[in-house]
């Protein structure tokens, strides 16, 4: 295990899958009824933008700190930016959220999560982080087995986060069979699946096995920074949604535009399509 998302704190793609989290948080937050968040790969909790890891990528310039330098940005990153605004009280950006510090900032009392880690430095970090907070379960472990062992959640509403590293080579089988039978366990619940673009033709054939699963409705959502995608660099942050909440499709087709307009340099693209179309599909 070589990944450590403290290099890649708050980038381009980082800003990509956070907002959108955010905006199906925000939604399941519409009804009073609690909700379950599952994040199956955690990282670190929050980030420190002024640790070494930041300091020597600087990626997370490019991403969070054109959002906040963005004098008018959408109202479909209110409650994101607001939540990073908050972890930073002092004004400056000096502290990112990662996926569990956003999640347990866009909850309420009644809503629980749980936060599944492998890397043992990283799952410690995690526990510590969230030592005081009652709601939220820290979970040292294999994500896929944990979506075996905590799915279907009591709540029976919520959203899962799988958001791997893609360091093996078979991440993407893993990922296609962790979430087959986490479909079969808890065939309602919402999942984001974030994935890299680096090649088309890989994206094309990732998407292509997972609507090979038959899943429920399923949204892809996707941003690109540059042209000519080389297959090593990463061009552009993608996200499957199944089950995407009600109208989400059309907060994204405001967002997504301005995202590639604020994240890249004039070559900026977005994609927003149905994978598996919604017909008959009600809202969570
Ligand atoms: C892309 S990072 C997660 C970032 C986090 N979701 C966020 O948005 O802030 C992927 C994380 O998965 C962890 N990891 C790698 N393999 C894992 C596995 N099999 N199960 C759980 N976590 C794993 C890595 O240590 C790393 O912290």
């Amino acid at each position: 295990m070589n990944y450590r998302h403290s290099y890649h704190a708050g980038n381009f793609a980082d800003v990509v899958k956070h907002a959108i989290v955010a905006l199906i948080l925000t939604h399941l937050k519409r009804k009073d009824a609690p909700f379950f968040v599952l994040d199956s790969h955690a990282g670190l909790g929050a980030y420190d933008l002024a640790a070494t890891e930041s300091e020597k990528t600087g990626e997370w310039r490019d991403g969070i700190g054109r959002l906040l330098a963005e004098p008018n940005p959408p109202k479909e990153l209110g409650d994101y930016l607001a939540a990073v605004r908050r972890l930073n009280p002092e004004g400056d950006l000096r502290h990112y959220p990662g996926s569990p510090a956003l999640a347990a900032q866009l909850t309420r009392p009644q809503d629980r999560l749980a936060f599944v880690e492998l890397h043992p430095e990283d799952h410690a970090a995690l526990k510590r982080r969230f030592a005081g907070d009652r709601r939220v379960g820290v979970h040292h472990g294999d994500g896929y087995a944990a979506l075996k062992r905590l799915l279907p959640p009591p709540e029976r509403r919520g959203l899962v986060l799988i958001d791997p590293p893609y360091e093996a080579g078979d991440e993407t089988t893993q990922l296609r069979q962790g979430l087959a039978e986490a479909l079969r366990r808890w065939r309602g619940g919402i999942f984001v699946l974030w994935y890299p673009i680096k090649r088309r033709s890989v994206v094309d054939r990732f998407l292509a096995d997972l609507a090979m699963l038959g899943p429920p409705p399923t949204l892809v959502a996707e941003v690109t920074t540059r042209l000519g995608e080389d297959g090593d660099r990463l061009a552009g942050s993608g996200l499957a949604i199944v089950n995407p909440p009600w109208q989400l499709d059309q907060a994204l087709a405001v967002l997504l535009p301005r995202l590639a307009t604020i994240l890249a340099d004039g070559d900026g693209r977005h994609r927003l399509d149905w994978l598996v179309p919604e017909a008959n599909h009600s809202s969570v």
